[in-house]
């Protein structure tokens, strides 16, 4: 007990000094934590956490998605970006049935819809952008059939610029499983 005395700088314990020696280290503190937390405030308000910073200067509308819904939206993503090389590819080539194909991976279906609506549950006006998408993805499909070069053309930059004013309005949110969002998304999905 004696060493703890001498650490806190006490030599002989008695209560009077006990508490004269309680106020120097307090005060010690008051003037410490003075000095050090604006220094750490300001620190840490100039390198604030990257993935806020972001979120705090894309001021496009949120979408709020679990992990797992953001990881599946952006591989449907990178799948749409394919088919759209795909189908630059079949124009290149005059091959028709390789457009349509291509076309239908974006196409609309019951199944998509759903996905649809589950993940922009959180976002208003997400879904019917999207559900629209697909829609004009469709038309693609349609012009394919035809061999009407110029109607997949045109159905074609139609439906890019779905993609692009999406794109310009909405970004991704993570959110926890089991937000408010996720657990429309739910709700959603068990209707
Ligand atoms: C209804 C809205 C919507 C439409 C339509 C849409 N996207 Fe997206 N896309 C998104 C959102 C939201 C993200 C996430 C962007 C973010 O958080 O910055 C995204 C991300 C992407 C990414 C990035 C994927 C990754 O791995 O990071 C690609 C590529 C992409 N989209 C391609 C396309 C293409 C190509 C089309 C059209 C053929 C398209 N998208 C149509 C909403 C949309």
């Amino acid at each position: 007990m004696d060493r703890v005395w001498r650490i806190v700088g006490i030599v002989s314990p008695n209560p009077l000094e006990i508490l004269v020696k309680f106020k120097q280290w307090f005060a010690c503190l008051v003037v410490l934590s003075g000095a050090v937390l604006p220094a750490w405030a300001t620190e840490s308000a100039s390198h604030p956490d990257p993935a806020m910073e972001l979120d705090r200067m894309d001021q496009r509308t949120p979408v709020p998605l679990s992990p797992h819904m953001a990881l599946h939206q952006k591989q449907n993503m990178r799948d749409h970006l394919e088919a759209i090389q795909a189908i630059i590819a079949g124009l290149a080539k005059q091959d028709f049935p390789a457009i349509e194909a291509a076309a239908a991976r974006m196409g609309f279906s019951k199944e998509m819809e759903g996905m649809c609506q589950r993940m922009g549950a959180g976002a208003p006006g997400f879904s019917d952008r999207a559900i629209k998408f697909h829609k004009t993805a469709d038309e693609i499909a349609v012009y394919a059939r035809k061999k009407d070069e110029k109607g997949v053309l045109d159905s074609l930059n139609r439906t890019l610029a779905q993609c692009v004013s999406c794109h310009a309005t909405y970004r991704q949110q993570i959110v926890a499983a089991g937000t408010s969002s996720t657990l429309i998304e739910r709700l959603k999905s068990s209707e």
